[in-house]
C-alpha cells in the first residue's frame, strides 16, 4: 500500500454507509446512497488536489452482496492522485441499511486503526460524516490523539421532531429508525469534535443547537462545493444531448422557455403546489413548459406509499388543468443527463424552481446557478443564501401557489434581467461554491484545529512488537479469582504454551490492591497491568507507568468541576479516598435512588464537561475521562504494539468490561457474569462461557482454538494487514 510520508497533510474522511464509489454514483438508488456520498467523493477530491496535502482516504463499509455491484467489495481504490476510497468490512458482508450498522462500528474502528498502521502513519485529522461515522471518528481520534471534524449531514433529533409531528408514535419511530442510538452517536460526535462543518447558518441555529453538546463557537459554515467541471453554462458549439429526445416527446413547443425542478418524489417537495401555480396561470403555461424530474421509475403502482401518492396527484392535475403538451414528466433519468438537463433549461433561457416546503441546503439551486439558470426558490435556511451571494432570482412561500406562479412569470418576462441573473449566478457559485473554494476554507480552518490541538501521543511502532503473537486480557475480580482450583488449571495451560501468549490484567482496583490480590492469589506479573477501570497503565515486571497514555486521557478532563456536578446528584457517594484517582471518580451507587444514567450525561453536557460514564454491579458508577476505560486502553495497546485485536482474547464478568470485551477483540464472558452484561449476547466474537470464574476462560480460549500452535489467523500473516504482525 502506498506510503504517506512527505510533509504535507495526511487526511482521513469516514462516510460509512451507502454506496460508495470513484465514478458512476448510483445517487438515490436507495436512501443511504445520495446527497452525502456525492460529498464525501467530492470533497476527497478537492482536497486531495491541494498542494498542502498529502493523501485522503475516505473510509467507507465494504460490501461484497450479489445484489449489488463488485465494485463495494475493493478494498482499495484510488480516485485520484493521492485520493483513496479505502473500503473496511463492518458486520456482515452484505448491504445493509444504515439504522443496522450500530451494533458493527466497534469493528470497524479496530479496522481503522489497522488501516493506520499499514499506510505507516498517523492522520493529521479525521473528519466524520453523519451519525454512524461521528461515532466512530470520536473512538479513532480519542485513541489516535487527534483532532475530529464532523459534519451531521441531517440529525436525528430533527428527524424525530418531525416524525412525531406527522403522528408518527414513539415506538413505531424507534424501532424503525433506531433513532435514539443515532442521536447518542451524534453527541458524542458533537462533544469529541473539534470543529463542526455546517453548510448553513440556519442548520447551526435551528438544528444543532437542540443538543446536548451544543457548542456554537466550535462550529463554521463551509457550504459544499459544487464540480464546475461537470455543471456549466451551454456553449454554443454543444450538441444537442441524447436526453432531449426523452423530454421533447412531451412537449408541443419544446423551444418555449423551460420551467425545471427537480426533487424526489417526495410530498415535502411539494410538487402539487408548483403544478397547480403553472396550471392556474395561463400566461405563464402560455409561455413557458414545466419539467418535473422527480426520481425514476418503473410503474407507479410499486413504488412506495409516499412517491406513489405524489405521483398519481401530479397526473390527476395534469388532467384537470389540461397541461397536455405542456410538461414533461420522465419516467427514466441517469445521473449524468442531469448536467444536460439544466443546460437545456438555461439554452431556452428557463429558470430553475424549488418549491420544498423546508430547505436546509439545497444543492440543486447550486448546480443550477452553476449551469446559468436563474433561481425561485422557498424562503427558508439554504435558498436564503444561495440567493444572496448568487443574486440570482427570487425567493418565495411554498405554500402561496399564486405567488409562485408570479414570481416564475416574473423571472422569466425580462430578457435583460435574465442574462444578469445568468451571470450573476456563475460568479457567486465560482466565488461561495466551488470546491476550490470550499477546500481553502476549509483548510484555513483545519490548520487553526492543529494548533489548538496538543501533538499526538501516539507513534506508530512496528517494531516494538514483544515475542508473543496474541494477548490474553482478564479482569481480576470474578473473572480471573473467584475459583481457585480454575485459576491454577488456567495459569497451568498458559504456562504450557511457553512464551507464546502475552498475559495482561484489566482491573477496576488501584495498583496497590491489585498487586495485593495478585498475590494472595499466586498470580504471575503481567505483561501489561491496566488499573482504575483503564485510567492507568503499566508495562511489564517493572510497572513501568505509561506516561503517554496519561497525556492521551488528560483530554476535556475536569475532575474539580466533575466532582462539583456529581456530588450533588441523589444515589451518588464517593468511594473511599484511595479509589479517587487522578484520572478516575467512583462513587457508591443506590439504583434506586440515583437518577439514569442518561440524565446524568446529559446534566454533564449542558455544562460542557465531558466524561466517560461507566456503570458496573449495580453498585459502582466510575467516571473517567473521555479517552479511558479499560476498552480503550486495550486498543491503545493493541495499537502501540501492532497486535491486531483479533489476537486478543479478553474475559470479564462486569460492565466495567463491556468495552473491552465488543469490537473485534474475542470476547470471553465468564459464566458467573453481572446482568449488565446481557446485551452483548450474540454479539459476533463474544462467548458466554458456561463456566464461572477462570474456568470460563479456559473454556473461552478452547472455544476460539486460542492456545494453539501457529498462527491463530493466517490471513493476517498473508494479506493486507502482514505488517503489522511479527512473531520476531
Ligand atoms: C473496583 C474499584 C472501584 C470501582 C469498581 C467498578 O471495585 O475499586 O473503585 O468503582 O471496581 O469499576
Ligand atoms: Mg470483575
Amino acid at each position: 500500500m502506498n506510503e504517506a510520508r512527505g510533509e504535507g497533510l495526511y487526511l482521513v474522511l469516514i462516510s460509512i454507509h451507502g454506496l460508495i464509489r470513484g465514478g458512476h454514483l448510483e445517487l438515490g438508488r436507495d436512501p443511504d446512497t445520495g446527497g452525502q456520498v456525492q460529498y464525501a467523493v467530492e470533497l476527497t477530491r478537492a482536497l486531495a488536489a491541494d498542494p498542502a496535502v498529502d493523501r485522503v482516504d475516505l473510509l467507507t463499509r465494504q460490501v461484497c452482496d450479489a445484489r449489488v455491484h463488485p465494485d463495494y467489495a475493493v478494498p482499495q481504490e484510488e480516485i485520484a492522485e493521492g485520493a483513496y476510497i479505502i473500503r473496511l468490512p463492518c458486520g456482515p458482508r452484505r448491504y445493509l441499511r444504515k439504522e443496522l450498522l450500530w451494533p458493527h462500528l466497534d469493528a470497524f474502528v479496530d479496522n481503522a486503526l489497522q488501516h493506520a498502521r499499514r499506510v505507516g502513519r498517523t492522520p493529521d485529522i479525521i473528519h466524520s460524516h453523519y451519525a454512524d461515522s461521528g461515532y466512530v471518528g470520536a473512538r479513532l481520534s480519542q485513541l489516535m490523539g487527534i483532532p475530529l471534524i464532523h459534519t451531521g449531514h441531517s440529525l436525528g433529533r430533527v428527524k424525530q421532531e418531525r416524525l412525531l409531528a406527522s403522528g408518527m408514535a414513539e415506538n413505531v419511530i424507534e424501532s424503525q429508525y433506531n433513532i435514539s442510538q443515532r442521536i447518542e452517536a451524534e453527541e458524542i460526535a458533537l462533544g469529541n469534535a473539534s470543529l463542526v462543518v455546517a453548510s448553513t447558518n440556519q442548520e447551526i441555529e435551528e438544528q444543532y443547537s437542540q443538543y446536548e453538546n451544543y457548542h456554537p463557537k466550535r462550529m463554521v459554515v463551509i457550504p459544499p462545493g459544487v464540480d464546475l467541471s461537470r455543471f456549466r453554462p451551454p456553449r454554443r458549439s454543444d450538441p444537442l444531448p441524447d436526453y432531449a429526445a426523452e423530454i421533447h416527446r412531451f412537449l408541443r413547443y419544446p423551444r418555449k422557455p423551460m420551467i425545471l425542478a427537480l426533487s424526489r418524489a417526495d410530498e415535502r417537495k411539494n410538487i402539487a403546489t408548483l403544478v397547480r401555480a403553472f396550471g392556474e396561470n395561463q400566461q405563464l403555461h402560455d409561455l413557458a413548459n414545466l419539467v418535473i424530474i422527480a426520481g425514476n421509475r418503473e410503474d407507479i403502482d410499486t413504488l412506495e406509499k409516499g412517491s406513489k401518492e405524489v405521483l398519481q396527484a401530479l397526473l390527476l392535475m395534469i388532467d384537470r388543468y389540461d397541461l397536455y403538451g405542456r410538461i414533461a414528466y420522465p419516467k427514466h433519468h441517469k445521473s449524468t443527463d442531469v448536467p444536460e438537463l439544466y443546460r437545456m433549461a438555461a439554452r431556452v433561457r428557463g429558470v430553475f424552481v424549488n418549491p420544498a416546503l423546508t430547505e436546509p441546503f439545497g444543492l440543486t439551486l447550486i448546480e443550477a446557478a452553476a449551469s446559468g439558470l436563474p433561481l425561485v426558490a422557498t424562503e427558508d435556511g439554504g435558498p436564503i443564501d444561495i440567493i444572496r451571494h448568487c443574486n440570482n432570482g427570487l425567493l418565495i412561500d411554498p405554500l402561496d401557489a399564486d405567488a409562485l406562479g408570479a414570481a416564475l412569470l416574473n423571472a422569466l418576462a425580462d430578457r435583460e434581467r435574465w442574462r444578469r441573473w445568468s451571470k450573476s449566478g456563475l460568479s457567486g457559485v465560482r466565488r461561495y461554491y466551488s470546491w476550490t473554494a470550499h477546500v481553502k476554507r476549509y483548510l484555513r480552518e483545519l490548520q487553526r484545529v492543529k494548533r489548538r490541538y496538543h501533538k499526538p501521543v501516539i507513534r506508530s511502532h512496528k517494531s516494538r512488537l514483544p515475542a508473543v503473537d496474541r494477548i490474553l486480557v482478564a479482569d481480576i475480580d470474578n473473572t480471573l479469582i473467584g475459583d481457585r482450583e480454575g485459576l491454577d488449571l488456567l495459569l497451568h495451560r498458559l504456562r504450557e504454551a511457553e512464551g507464546r501468549i502475552g498475559f495482561g490484567i484489566a482491573t477496576g482496583r488501584h495498583l496497590n490492591s491489585a498487586l495485593k490480590v495478585m498475590k494472595e492469589w499466586n498470580i504471575p506479573k503481567p505483561d501489561l497491568l491496566i488499573t482504575s477501570v483503564g485510567s492507568e497503565l503499566h508495562y511489564g515486571t517493572g510497572l513501568v507507568e505509561d506516561m503517554g497514555w496519561q497525556r492521551h486521557i488528560d483530554y476535556l478532563w475536569k475532575p474539580e468541576a466533575l466532582r462539583e456536578a456529581l456530588d450533588s446528584l441523589p444515589g451518588l457517594k464517593l468511594q473511599a479516598r484511595i479509589n479517587q484517582r487522578k484520572f478516575k471518580i467512583s462513587y457508591n451507587v443506590n439504583p434506586d435512588k440515583m437518577p439514569v444514567l442518561q440524565e446524568i450525561r446529559a446534566h454533564l453536557r449542558r455544562l460542557d464537561l465531558h466524561a466517560r460514564l461507566i456503570y458496573s454491579h449495580q453498585a459502582y458508577l466510575d467516571v473517567l475521562p473521555v479517552r479511558a476505560s479499560k476498552g480503550m486502553a486495550v486498543r491503545y495497546l493493541a495499537m502501540r504494539w501492532g497486535v491486531p485485536p483479533e489476537c486478543l482474547l479478553v474475559a470479564g464478568d462486569s460492565g466495567n468490561d463491556e468495552e473491552m470485551l465488543s469490537g473485534n477483540t474475542l470476547g470471553v464472558v465468564v459464566g458467573n457474569y453481572s446482568p449488565e452484561l446481557e446485551p452483548l449476547r450474540g454479539r459476533p466474537r463474544i462467548y458466554f462461557a458456561k463456566a464461572g470464574f477462570a474456568r470460563g476462560i479456559v473454556e473461552g480460549m478452547d472455544h476460539y482454538g486460542f492456545l494453539e500452535a501457529g498462527s491463530l489467523f493466517p490471513k493476517l500473516h498473508s494479506g493486507a494487514g502482514a505488517g503489522s504482525l511479527q512473531t520476531g
